[in-house]
């Protein structure tokens, strides 16, 4: 008798827009692995009977998405490194033994896809990062062990950028400054205000584009987001949106549930929004 696929899901709330399902799919189909992937939407204050549930139904790995990636690390029976360092857990893997790891992907997420699509190396590079919520936490610890050569973070309220610098500090060169002071020379400009997605876009310095060789929003949209337009404006050739680091990081949480890693460059062009074939 064949044993019934795997289970997975992505939990979250809410989390009916999630590409995920569609992103494991197509992995899958790539892979030749046999797996579900649902949806497993939780109401604020249930991730943990939710996910209780989930696993004890037999359940073998979530993706957690907003607003539960801190529960998770504490609901995890272990953490990765990175994920014990951002304070929070993007992916759940069971055990043989029932026991649940919590990781983290997205910062390797992001590093791929700034490497891979931005044509960027990150060793050596002067990155500045504006934003200094949770995102950019899970981000700056894989930015330096990748080898950049400084962080800045740039933020509304310096002392959330103050906090995650002194949290990190042991890990590399990085430092704050208020979004209206960064200075300039950095290589790359990365974009974590959340802001962004709600079509807004804080006001910002001409001058931090001085010197910059690419720029990153870490979210994505049908049409380019107003930091990406705002940076074109500026003449920076090189954009790019946050659709790849999405897919990135699924392909990384990919290979620690089923120890296999996807191509992930076919995924992007065929599930990316508005593409042709996401559209017909
Ligand atoms: P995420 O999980 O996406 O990182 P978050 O933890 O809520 O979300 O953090 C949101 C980030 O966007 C913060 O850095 C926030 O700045 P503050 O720390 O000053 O709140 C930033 N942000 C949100 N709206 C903004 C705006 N209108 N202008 C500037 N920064 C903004």
């Amino acid at each position: 008798m064949n044993a019934s696929p795997d289970r997975y899901a992505v939990i979250g709330h809410p989390v009916d827009h999630s590409k995920s399902p569609e992103i494991h799919a197509a992995f899958a189909h790539q892979t030749g692995q046999k797996l579900i992937y649902e949806r497993l939407p939780a109401a604020p204050g249930a991730f943990k009977t939710t996910a209780a549930a989930f696993f004890a139904d037999g359940g073998a790995g979530l993706n957690v998405t907003l607003p539960f990636k801190g529960d998770a690390a504490a609901y995890a029976n272990r953490l990765t490194d990175r994920a014990r360092r951002a304070g929070a857990v993007n992916t759940l893997a069971r055990g043989d033994d029932g026991t649940l790891l919590g990781d983290n992907t997205d910062g390797i997420g992001l590093v791929r896809d700034l490497e891979h699509r931005l044509d960027i190396p990150i060793a050596g590079r002067r990155i500045l990062i504006l934003g200094a919520g949770g995102a950019v936490r899970g981000v700056i610890p894989v930015l330096l062990e990748y080898g950049a050569d400084a962080v800045c973070i740039a933020n509304r309220t310096l002392s959330k950028a103050d906090t995650i610098a002194r949290d990190f500090a042991d890990l590399g060169n990085i430092q704050t400054c208020a979004l209206t002071t960064s200075a300039n020379g950095w290589d790359i400009v990365i974009n974590a205000i959340s802001a962004g997605l709600a079509g807004e876009m804080p006001n910002l310095s001409p001058a931090i584009l001085e010197n910059t060789h690419g720029a990153y929003d870490m979210v994505y949209a049908d049409q380019p987001t107003p930091f990406l337009r705002w940076v074109a404006d500026h003449g920076i050739e090189r954009r790019c949106d946050g659709f790849g680091m999405l897919v990135e990081q699924a392909a990384e949480s990919f290979m620690v549930w089923r120890g296999v890693r996807p191509q992930t460059a076919e995924v992007i062009a065929a599930l990316r929004p508005g593409s042709d074939r996401q559209r017909s």
